[in-house]
C-alpha cells in the first residue's frame, strides 16, 4: 500500500534522507564522487524546511508513504523556470529510495503533481534530466517528449541536460488511477 500526500512542515527530515541518500546512489559515475559524498542532511534537512512551507497554487512537493508509514519518496514542481516556451509548469526533484524504486510509486508521484499543477492553472509541463540518467526513459514511459537539451556546468564538471516536456498535463494527471 502507498499512500501520496502533499508534504507538511514536519516531513522535511525523511524528505531530506530520501534526496540525499538518491542524490547519492543515482548520480555515482555521473557527478563527481567528492560532491556526492559532501551532500550533508544538516544542510537538505535546512533547505527542505525553507522550502516545504505554502508556496502558491501549482506548487508544492508530494511524498510517498509506504505500508510502515516512511516518507520513500517525493516530488516536488512549481512554474517552470527557464522559459521554455510552451511550458508552463516544472517538475523540480523526484526521487525514490532505492529499495522503493519499481513499484509504481514514481508513476504516481508525477501524476499526483499534475493534478496539482493543473489545479494551480498550469495545462502543461517540463522535467529536467541529466542526459546519462536512465530516469529519461521513465519521463517517456510516462508521455514526455524531449523538447530541449541544455548543455552546462554542475560541480566542476560539463553535463547535458535534456528536457521531457507535456503539452497538456490531464493524460499524466489520470495516471493516479494507474498502478
Ligand atoms: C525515476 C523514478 C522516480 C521512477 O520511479 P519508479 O517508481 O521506479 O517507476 P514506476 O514503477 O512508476 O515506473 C513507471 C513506468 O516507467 C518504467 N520505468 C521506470 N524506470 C525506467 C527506466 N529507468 N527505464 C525505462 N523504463 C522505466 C516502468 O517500467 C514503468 O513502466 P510500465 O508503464 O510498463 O509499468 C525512480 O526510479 C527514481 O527515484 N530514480 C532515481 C532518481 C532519479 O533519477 N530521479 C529523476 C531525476 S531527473
Amino acid at each position: 500500500m502507498v499512500l501520496i500526500r502533499d508534504a507538511q512542515a514536519g516531513d522535511a527530515t525523511a524528505i531530506a534522507r530520501v534526496h540525499v541518500a538518491s542524490w547519492q546512489s543515482t548520480y555515482a559515475g555521473m557527478l563527481p564522487a567528492k560532491y556526492l559524498a559532501g551532500m550533508s542532511l544538516r544542510g537538505a534537512e535546512a533547505r527542505w524546511r525553507g522550502s516545504l512551507p505554502d508556496r502558491g497554487p501549482g506548487s508544492g512537493t508530494v511524498v510517498a508513504v509506504d505500508g510502515d508509514g516512511t516518507v520513500a519518496g517525493f516530488c516536488s514542481f512549481g512554474p517552470q523556470r527557464r522559459g521554455i516556451d510552451g511550458f508552463a509548469g516544472e517538475v523540480y526533484a523526484l526521487y525514490l529510495h532505492d529499495d522503493a524504486k519499481g513499484c509504481g510509486m514514481g508513476r504516481l508521484l508525477m501524476a499526483a503533481s499534475a493534478e496539482r499543477m493543473l489545479a494551480g492553472g498550469f495545462r502543461s509541463g517540463l522535467v529536467w534530466c541529466l542526459s546519462t540518467n536512465p530516469t529519461r526513459w521513465f519521463y517517456e514511459r510516462l508521455g514526455g517528449v524531449r523538447i530541449a537539451d541544455r548543455p552546462g556546468r554542475f560541480a566542476g564538471t560539463e553535463i547535458l541536460e535534456v528536457a521531457y516536456g507535456w503539452r497538456d498535463l490531464v493524460p499524466l494527471a489520470g495516471q493516479s488511477a494507474v498502478g
